[in-house]
């Protein structure tokens, strides 16, 4: 059977292509590419490429090339469709049950209704450019759209007319039921007449993540304020409002590159600040955030601006839908405009500049939590003050990185004047419900029926761990080769060191965290090798990256350097992302270990110190040095070897 094209399309794009070539292939990373040696001709230097940006390999060689469906065809000897289904059998993807005619039919008429929506953009696009659409033209000119800027969104015009738009689709071969299914058209059911449910408006499409139209909002171009202002298609096949961004299609690029998201409420607000030159920009068109659009959006950034209107009534109830995209594991910083202002009604009056100072002034959520409290009186008696610290620990407590929350909570323990000690108290208390909450809630998604497609949350290290499988497979094969080199697979770095650099190099704010609170720099590492990788991680930590795939990227990266590193990241230890999910303890158990590894660090130094110590002695008594010298040591000797047992109870948990 044919797999339906936007399924394909969504199997193409969940592979990860690396991971499919790197079980058959030795590859080794080379700038954002992966080399290696081809499969498909006798090679002995590699030309065979791997392009993940782009999904897609390419001997130089032999001339091969394809996308990952291509590579398993040729390499397993098998159809397409076989391995296509492959492919979306490791994404997750159910296909269209074969024998089954439900689930067949159920998948033509979402093919359909993909068709239909495309011929309906571009009817729409057509129409704005023809005579009968110039006085839509003309509003979007004095909004200050471009033409180019009109393409790239596909922004168009409907017919203001009952049929027009579904009489021209169906002298395109669609069928009434593929309109209705696509929510182009509406029937009423008393008497079976059937209409254009978009008329004499402004459409703006709006696509899935890989550019397929899939429904549209309509604006009115009057001010009749009988007639709503937006009319949007309704849930349909292929439609779900609650997993959907506008502009994501077109954002995609930005969103990587610049590493964070600016989310506006609607269409117009979206197409003005692209405009400006502000293409990290996405909309959840008027509703609020739900989850699932967090989740798609996860996959490109984790930083979130949020640009809010100031004179939003329900700041409140709004600043906690935010907490949802905390819990998600995003950095949420909130946008003030001036008051009465859209991002799209500043930037057309006042230009791009004063879009980007509002958002240089951007504030953290819990410093913009704490400031809302303020204006509201709260913070002036000790009720509302911890009123005040409840909400905003209770947000804290969402932030699934351990590290993150521990400077958050410093930061409010400064700021209200407060122990760090309490706060954590009611911290600890609202993760262990948090806990219980998320258990039960994980039980019930299971639960729930899916109708076909699962799209699996994509954890972070998940996507990190194939990359580097690859690199760790050749660095260990690399060595069996040479006979086991000398050096171990973490050459000679100590198990305490191996340990803190692992969750440097794999938890996120783990760095800053082992830094300033555990007081620990490059110098405090014994072996050279340690002291080396620590400073790499802690400068890639700066540039608030991955800190492990931009390392990777560094033309200065030995291969040995490298092989650690990698070895390192994908250790089997490496907490996985369950972890946040069901495990407050094991969380406080990470800031245990490490801790225990820098105590353990300690303890080196002192063992060292006294051998050293105990040397010098001998050698006194042995060459009747004046009695005074012995002594001196010997109180030497003693206080080291006292600092050492105290470090030691510290460690078995005697003493905090
Ligand atoms: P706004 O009323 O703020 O409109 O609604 P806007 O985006 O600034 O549009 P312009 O500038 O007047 O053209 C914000 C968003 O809420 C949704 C739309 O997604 C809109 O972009 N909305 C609003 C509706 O869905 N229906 C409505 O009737 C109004
Ligand atoms: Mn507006």
């Amino acid at each position: 059977m044919r797999i339906p094209e936007h399924i394909v399309e969504q199997i193409i794009r969940q592979t990860d292509i690396v991971e499919v070539i790197g079980e058959a292939v030795q590859l080794r990373k080379r700038g954002q590419n992966y080399i290696g040696l081809c499969p498909f001709h006798n090679e002995k230097t590699p030309s065979f490429n791997v392009l993940p940006e782009r999904g897609i390999f390419k001997c130089f060689g032999c001339g091969k090339g394809g996308n990952a469906a291509i590579f398993l065809r040729e390499h397993q000897k098998i159809t397409y469709p076989e391995a296509l289904k492959e492919l979306a059998k490791r994404a997750g993807i159910v296909l269209p049950d074969e024998g089954d005619r439900e689930s067949r039919e159920e998948y033509n008429r979402q093919d359909n209704a993909f068709a239909v929506l495309r011929a309906a953009g571009n009817f729409y696009y057509l129409q704005l450019l023809a005579e009968s659409g110039s006085e839509a033209m003309r509003y979007l000119e004095k909004r200050g759209f471009t033409e180019e800027i009109i393409k790239l969104f596909g922004v168009g015009y409907s017919p203001d007319s009952f049929n027009a738009t579904g009489a021209e689709l169906k002298s395109q071969g669609y069928a009434e039921e593929n309109l209705l299914d696509a929510g182009l058209s509406i029937k009423r059911e008393e008497d079976g007449r059937v209409w254009d449910r978009f008329r004499g408006r402004l459409m703006f499409p709006i696509q899935n993540p890989t550019g397929r139209v899939i429904g549209f909002g309509a604006r009115r171009m009057n001010d009749d304020k009988t007639q709503p202002k937006y009319i949007n298609s309704p849930q349909s096949l292929v439609y779900d409002k609650s997993h959907v961004l506008y502009g994501l299609f077109q954002a995609k690029d930005a969103l990587r590159r610049l590493e964070y998201a600016i989310l506006v409420e609607g269409y117009a607000d979206l197409i003005s600040t692209y405009q400006a030159g502000f293409q990290n920009v996405v909309a959840s068109s008027g509703t609020a955030l739900t989850r699932e659009q967090l989740r798609l959006l996860s996959r490109y950034c984790k930083r979130l601006h949020i640009v809010y209107d100031a004179d939003n009534a329900g700041v409140n109830a709004a600043l906690r839908g935010l907490d949802l995209a905390v819990e998600e594991g995003f950095d949420v910083a909130i946008v003030t405009l001036p008051e009465g202002d859209d991002p799209d009604s500043l930037i057309q009056r006042d230009g791009a500049e004063a879009f980007q100072r509002c958002l240089d002034k951007a504030q953290s959520l819990v410093n913009y939590k704490i400031e809302v409290f303020r204006k509201q009186g709260k913070l002036g008696t000790p009720a509302g003050q911890a009123d005040a610290v409840r909400d905003v620990v209770e947000t804290i407590a969402k932030v699934p990185d351990t590290f993150k929350r521990d400077f958050m909570i410093r930061d409010v323990a400064l700021r209200f004047s407060l122990s760090e000690h309490d706060l954590y108290r009611e911290l600890n208390q609202m993760l262990r419900r948090q806990q219980f909450q998320r258990i039960d809630q994980a039980g019930r998604e299971r639960r729930v029926e899916t109708n076909g497609i699962i799209t699996g949350r994509e954890s972070s290290l998940a996507v990190l761990v194939p990359a580097t499988q690859a690199l760790v497979t050749q660095a260990v094969s690399e060595e069996s080769a040479k006979q086991q080199a000398p050096e171990g697979r973490y050459a000679d770095l100590l198990p305490e060191e191996q340990e803190l650099l692992r969750i440097a190099l794999t938890q996120a704010g783990a760095v800053g965290y082992i830094m300033q609170r555990l007081h620990i720099s490059v110098e405090s590492f014994i072996t050279e090798t340690a002291q080396q990788l620590f400073q790499m991680i802690a400068d890639a930590t700066e540039h608030h990256h991955e800190p492990l795939s931009w390392l990777m990227q560094q033309e200065a990266l030995t291969e040995r350097n490298g092989s650690l590193l990698a070895a390192l990241a994908v250790r089997e230890e490496t907490p996985s992302e369950r972890w946040r999910d069901y495990n407050v303890e094991m969380q406080e158990d990470l800031k245990t270990m490490l801790r225990d590894c820098m105590i353990k660090l300690h303890l080196r130094r002192y063992d060292e110190e006294l051998r050293s110590l105990q040397e010098q002695l001998k050698h006194a008594q042995d060459h009747e040095e004046p009695m005074e010298h012995s002594l001196e040591i010997l109180k030497q000797i003693k206080s080291a070897d006292e600092e050492r047992r105290r470090l030691q109870e510290v460690m078995m948990g005697a003493v905090v």
